[in-house]
């Protein structure tokens, strides 16, 4: 490669392409150019040593810095409950009812709890916490087994009617499909649906099947027992539906609503956090005032 090959006019070699007669001049690239490109070879190697790079049978070359994206977001995580440490520290100790006089405490609790409940609690609460038939809508002021911060917490710890946890809140409406004859339920039927319009449960043709068979477990006013998680039935609030055929159905049959337990499931920061949730959602009552 001696003689090689030069453009008359500019002087440049060529590379010995020609094309009709027009010939390739063999510009060398530019030093500054080349350099840069050296570089980043160089950056290149460097990097796949120092960070996770070439691909292996099951996973990739760690790296000899250590660094991971889960790595990363595992640190970050850390960091986050870290920075909240002090704050479930709080909670756990504080008595529940008090938590809501911290502003910072109930901020912490109520942000936290509403992720445990999109979690653990919405499939069968919903989304917005305002239920379905046989899941009670946890927005308004009617309770089952009552709305203040600790009786919430209770029932979240112990659930409602399960065979998992000794503490259930338990009661059992009976069947009076095989009490009561078919006139008797078409006639108590009736009764309960004229309750919501102020009638007397004790009154009328039906007020002795009220106050032999149900004033016992929903009061002789009708307005249920948290005790019992007797719902009142004269609120317009109905668990299962007022239709003839909805309360035909409960009566003859009885319901039964079950519940987990959640003690064991959630940490007790948990627990404290989403009955704050809960108790803030707009129907929670307040704690019956220390003597
Ligand atoms: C598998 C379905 C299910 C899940 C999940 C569930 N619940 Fe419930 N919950 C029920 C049912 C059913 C009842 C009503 C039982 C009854 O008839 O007494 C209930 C009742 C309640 C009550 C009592 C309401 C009252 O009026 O006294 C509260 C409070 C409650 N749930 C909170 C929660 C929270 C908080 C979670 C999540 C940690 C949760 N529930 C998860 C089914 C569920
Ligand atoms: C041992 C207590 C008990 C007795 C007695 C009882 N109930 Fe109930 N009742 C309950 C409980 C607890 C529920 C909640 C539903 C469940 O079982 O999940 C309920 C629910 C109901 C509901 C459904 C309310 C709704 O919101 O959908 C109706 C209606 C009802 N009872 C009517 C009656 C009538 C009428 C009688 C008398 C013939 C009666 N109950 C006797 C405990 C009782």
């Amino acid at each position: 490669m001696t003689d090689k090959k030069r453009d008359d006019v500019t002087g440049t070699e060529t590379t010995g392409h020609s094309w009709d007669g027009i010939e390739e001049l063999n510009t060398p690239l530019p030093r500054w150019w080349l350099w840069t490109f050296y570089a980043t070879i160089v950056w290149g190697v460097i990097y796949t040593i120092l960070y996770p790079a070439w691909p292996l049978v099951s996973s990739a070359s760690a790296g000899v810095l250590g660094w991971s994206t889960r790595g990363e977001v595992a640190e970050q995580i850390a960091e986050a409950e870290a920075a909240n440490a002090d704050l479930r520290a709080q909670l756990i100790e504080t008595e529940l009812a008090a938590v809501s006089d911290d502003p910072a405490l109930q901020n912490y609790a109520v942000q936290h709890g509403a992720a445990v409940f999109r979690t653990n609690c919405s499939q069968c609460h919903g989304q917005g916490a305002a239920g379905a038939k046989g899941y009670p809508n946890l927005l308004d002021d009617a309770w089952l087994w009552g709305g203040q911060i600790e009786e919430i917490a209770y029932t979240v710890r112990h659930g409602i009617r399960n065979e998992d946890d000794p503490d259930a809140r338990y009661s059992q409406m009976p069947a009076y499909g095989e009490i009561f004859s078919d006139e008797e339920i078409a006639l108590i039927v009736a009764h309960v649906q004229t309750l919501d319009d102020g009638a007397d449960p004790m009154a009328g043709e039906a007020g002795e099947l009220w106050a032999n068979n149900c004033a016992a477990c929903h009061g002789e006013d009708g307005k249920g027992n948290h005790d019992l998680g007797a719902p009142n039935l004269t609120d317009a609030i109905w668990l299962y539906g007022s239709s003839e055929e909805d309360l035909t159905y409960t009566i003859v049959n009885a319901r039964f609503g079950v519940m987990p337990a959640w003690g064991a499931f959630l940490t007790e920061d948990e627990v404290r956090a989403v009955s704050a949730y809960v108790h803030q959602l707009g129907g929670g009552e307040d704690a019956p005032a220390a003597e």
